[in-house]
């Protein structure tokens, strides 16, 4: 297959979906128009254990979860309730939604924000930022036991964008001086590039320790482009200010 050769995601599942039947996943970010809500039931093709879709409320899975009960009645799915704009709600949310989940074989960070208007998560934190990087290190970091309890061949995937080529942390400045200097596209790629170093610096320290037969498999990726409702709107505000 060439570098640039593209499989429809059905393919992909048709050759290797053989390695999740059983399997328990977690999703973030799932919804009725997301890329992780398609993922959720294009997975549940593979015939998983249990699938785990989480969002900041059941209403955004509930269309999701219809479809797999009409496809895969046998594939058992979980709500996880979690704001990623809360570091404090994904701790609880681990603590009690997952308290009796000892393994997770694979774990999908797909949830992300691209592009909105200036905002702070609920500790303070420029939105992106706060949302693509910092709520997704915390969830690896509490979910990491469960993830190696899973053994071989388990995995964590983190969803970036090719925005993280170009971005580049202000360590000086994270947070556009409190909004002031705040430019959506330069926070989104900050916010990206955040996201691919820190897989990076966890598999240089993590996996090279642990390699072998028992190590993780950690991924940091880019799905492609895809007119999802947050870019759409993203588009039409750029419109209404007179952008292009
Ligand atoms: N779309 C593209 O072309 C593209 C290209 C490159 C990379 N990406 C990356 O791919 C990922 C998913 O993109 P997408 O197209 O599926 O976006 P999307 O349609 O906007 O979906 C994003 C999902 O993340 C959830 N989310 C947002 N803020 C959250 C929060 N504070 N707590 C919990 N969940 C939250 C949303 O939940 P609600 O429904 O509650 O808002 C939604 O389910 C993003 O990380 C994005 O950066 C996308």
């Amino acid at each position: 297959m060439s570098s640039k050769q593209i499989l429809p995601s059905e393919e992909i599942i048709q050759q290797y979906g053989s390695s999740l039947v059983g399997k328990t996943i977690l999703i973030t970010g799932v919804s009725g128009d997301s890329i992780a809500g398609e993922l959720a039931i294009q997975l549940s093709a593979a015939k998983p254990h249990l699938l785990i879709l989480s969002a900041r409320a059941e209403d955004r899975i509930a269309p999701i979860v219809e479809k797999i009960k009409a496809m895969a009645p046998h594939v058992a799915t979980k709500f996880l309730k979690m704001d990623l704009g809360d570091l404090n709600d994904i701790k609880t949310a681990v603590d009690t939604t997952l308290h009796d989940i000892s393994k997770i074989n694979h774990l999908a960070c797909v949830a992300g924000i691209m592009v909105p208007p200036y905002g702070k998560t609920k500790d303070g934190f420029e939105t992106q930022f706060g949302v693509n990087y910092l709520a997704n290190f915390l969830l690896v970091k509490l979910l990491l036991p469960k993830v190696r309890a899973a053994g071989v061949g388990a995995s964590i995937t983190l969803v970036s964008s090719s925005a993280a080529r170009t971005g580049k942390i202000d360590f000086e400045d994270i947070g556009f001086s409190d909004g002031r200097t705040y430019e959506p596209l330069t926070a989104y790629c900050q916010s990206n590039a955040a996201e691919v170093m820190f897989v990076k610096i966890l598999a240089e320290n993590w996996m090279v320790k642990e390699s072998g037969p028992s190590a993780l498999i950690l991924v940091v990726c880019n799905h492609g482009l895809n007119h999802s409702q947050s870019l759409l709107d993203a588009e039409l505000s750029s419109v209404s200010e007179g952008g292009t």
